[in-house]
């Protein structure tokens, strides 16, 4: 949704933009595009290999200030403070990019077998393995079914507690077996792999992408300039709903919400990138004269 986004981020020659997601860099090229020359960049990854990868391809536009932080989003608003920034445009494109899903070894996706790992910044955090050989049956089940919406979520809990008691999990093929010896062959969804939903949900919890989100996206809102926009663009039911609230709490303190529906990407655009057909994107601007 790349010409959405630029189209309502206010960035011409001079602004302030920040990237709290930079992946590859590929919204930030187009970004950094249009400040021709003059301004100043903030892009922020809490995976190490991409903000790497991103530096390399933006590399040192002259007359751009370019700052490269390696951090959770979650802290923009205390690494603009130390930088006395305010910014024109800040975009937040949730989730993860598809270098690190087909990345075996970071063991996000399970089509090739790899560690149980799932930590998007290895510099830190628990390993998906050694937490689901550690939580308790109860707390497996909650968290398949709240961050995966998965039915079967007690069966694979289950699976996962009776499996361990022999050979704890250490590999992504050791989940999958346990969550295909429990979703029956029946009841499972032909469009999708039968892991998916618990892939998503222990990667969900093991980088606890959703605590704070709500707050964090407000505080991010209150990092702009007056006539600055948030752009927020997400892919999970959680990280959408976090966005939604935080966005009604800034309209309610004189932000203008910039789309009544968040906007979805185009049939086209889902036949390009299959990935983006769960994208939403919501927008917020600070108002030049705030009415409270
Ligand atoms: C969908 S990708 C962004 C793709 C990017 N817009 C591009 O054009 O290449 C999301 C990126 O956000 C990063 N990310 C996700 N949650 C994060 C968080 N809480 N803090 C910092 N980075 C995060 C991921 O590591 C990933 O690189």
């Amino acid at each position: 949704m790349l010409a959405e986004i630029l189209e309502i981020l206010p960035i011409g020659p001079g602004a302030t933009v920040v990237d709290g997601t930079l992946g590859l860099g590929g919204h930030s090229i187009e970004l950094l595009a249009r400040l021709a020359g003059s301004g100043r960049f903030m892009g922020m990854d809490w995976d190490s290999a991409m903000l790497e990868q991103a530096g390399t391809r933006i590399g040192s536009p002259v007359g751009v200030e370019i700052e490269l932080v390696h951090s959770d989003y979650r802290n923009l608003p205390e690494e603009m403070g130390k930088r006395d920034w305010q910014a024109d445009g800040i975009l937040l494109d949730l989730g993860l990019n598809s270098a690190q899903i087909d990345d075996s070894e970071r063991g996000i996706a399970f089509k090739e077998a790899g560690p149980l790992d799932m930590r998007m910044d290895r510099s830190s955090g628990e390993p998906a393995s050694s937490m689901l050989n550690r939580m308790s049956l109860d707390q497996i089940e909650q968290i398949l079914w709240d961050l995966g919406d998965e039915r079967w979520a007690r069966a694979i809990a289950r699976k996962v507690v009776e499996r361990r008691k022999s050979t704890p999990l250490r590999t992504t093929q050791d989940l999958v077996d346990c969550v295909l010896a429990a979703v029956p062959v029946k009841a499972r969804d032909k469009r999708i792999h039968p892991a998916t939903r618990t892939f998503q949900a222990v990667r969900i919890a093991v980088n606890k992408e959703l605590e704070g989100l709500e707050e964090a996206i407000a505080e991010i809102g209150r990092t702009l300039k007056p006539g600055g926009v948030l752009a927020v663009l997400s892919y999970h039911s959680g990280e959408d709903r976090a966005t939604k609230r935080a966005m009604r709490e800034l309209s309610e303190e004189g932000f203008e919400e910039l789309f009544r529906k968040p906007e979805t990407p185009t049939a086209e655009e889902i036949a390009r990138n299959p990935r983006s057909r769960s994208a939403k994107l919501r927008a917020v601007r600070r108002k030049k004269i705030m009415t409270s």
